[in-house]
């Protein structure tokens, strides 16, 4: 297993995957105006954006999703795997990506390329992190719960800080090739959360269609699709005995996780490093 980290551009990333050349490459990649990006700070719903997208594209189809894995559908620009895939790919191209916005492609800022930058409740995205770095081989494991959230608050994980890559997107917001929607928004509304992504695509479904993305994008039918729920990922990367990607998705699993201690520390830093953004979350206290 290799736990070596490396840093660039002031945010931690892990060496089995990602070197500054792949990095370097993805900030030059040639951007196109029809490239669609699946923007996200990990574990806040990227597959499952990449689904819908995907299905999008199929007008509800699900063949491409049943025969395709989603790493190739919608490849992950900062991995030079990925990117030798998004540079191949057929436009218009579905791109995912982690990076924090300034280390995006600079043709991107210049494009009619679109962005749908999706956000989740970050104690969500610590929990959900928490168990992924147990099954993800190229990150150092964890250790307990208390300490992995020390280090997710201070930004010292790969990707780096959840409240710097958030404020970083947001401040996109009304620009028009810019769409940004919470996972809690999936939850509590597939339907119309994929119509409102159709517009924002120009894509318009119909209602049959509309049906078939929210049925083929629902928890159970990526969990239970090879292409979807990363079955497919070869074991040197994922070790899928100690748990699925596909964990629970749901929301407001950390209430099963943090003390009520925990989540108070947790809540002094939020309010801290969110002041003055003018954004309300799903999440927000009422
Ligand atoms: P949990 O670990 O909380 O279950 P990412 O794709 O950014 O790595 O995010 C992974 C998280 O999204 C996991 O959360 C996963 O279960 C959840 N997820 C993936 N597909 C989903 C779907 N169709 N519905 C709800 N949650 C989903």
């Amino acid at each position: 297993m290799s736990h070596g980290y490396f840093q660039h551009g002031g945010v931690t990333f892990p060496g089995l995957l990602y070197s500054p050349r792949s990095l370097e490459a993805a900030r030059e990649f040639p951007v196109e105006d029809d490239d669609v990006f699946n923007v996200t700070y990990q574990k806040s719903g990227t597959v499952w954006m990449l689904e819908i997208l995907s299905l999008i594209r199929q007008d509800g189809d699900p063949r491409w999703c049943r025969s395709v894995p989603n790493w190739d559908r919608g490849p992950w620009l900062e991995t030079l795997l990925g990117l030798r895939r998004a540079r191949a790919n057929a436009r218009p191209r579905i791109i995912s990506s982690h990076l924090p916005v300034h280390m995006f492609p600079k043709a991107f800022f210049g494009s009619k390329a679109k962005v749908i930058y999706t956000v989740r409740d970050p104690k969500d995205v610590l929990v959900s992190l928490f168990h992924f770095a147990r099954i993800f081989r190229p990150y150092r494991d964890p250790g307990s719960l208390g300490d992995f959230m020390d280090k997710f608050l201070q930004g010292d994980v790969p990707f780096g800080s959840w409240f710097q890559h958030v404020r970083g997107w947001l401040q996109l917001r009304g620009r028009e090739n810019f769409f940004w929607i919470s996972y809690e928004e999936l939850q509590q509304d597939l339907r119309g959360s994929v119509q409102r992504l159709c517009s924002f695509l120009c894509h318009p479904l119909s209602p049959a269609a509309l049906d078939a993305v929210v049925t083929n994008a629902s928890f159970a039918a990526m969990s239970h699709n090879p292409m979807s729920n990363f079955s497919l990922s070869p074991g040197f990367i994922l070790d899928r005995s100690r748990g699925p990607f596909l964990r629970k998705g749901i929301s407001g699993d950390w209430r099963n996780h943090l003390s009520p201690e925990q989540s108070r520390r947790f809540d002094l830093v939020y309010r801290e490093r969110m002041e003055g953004l003018g954004v309300s979350f799903p999440w927000d206290p009422p």
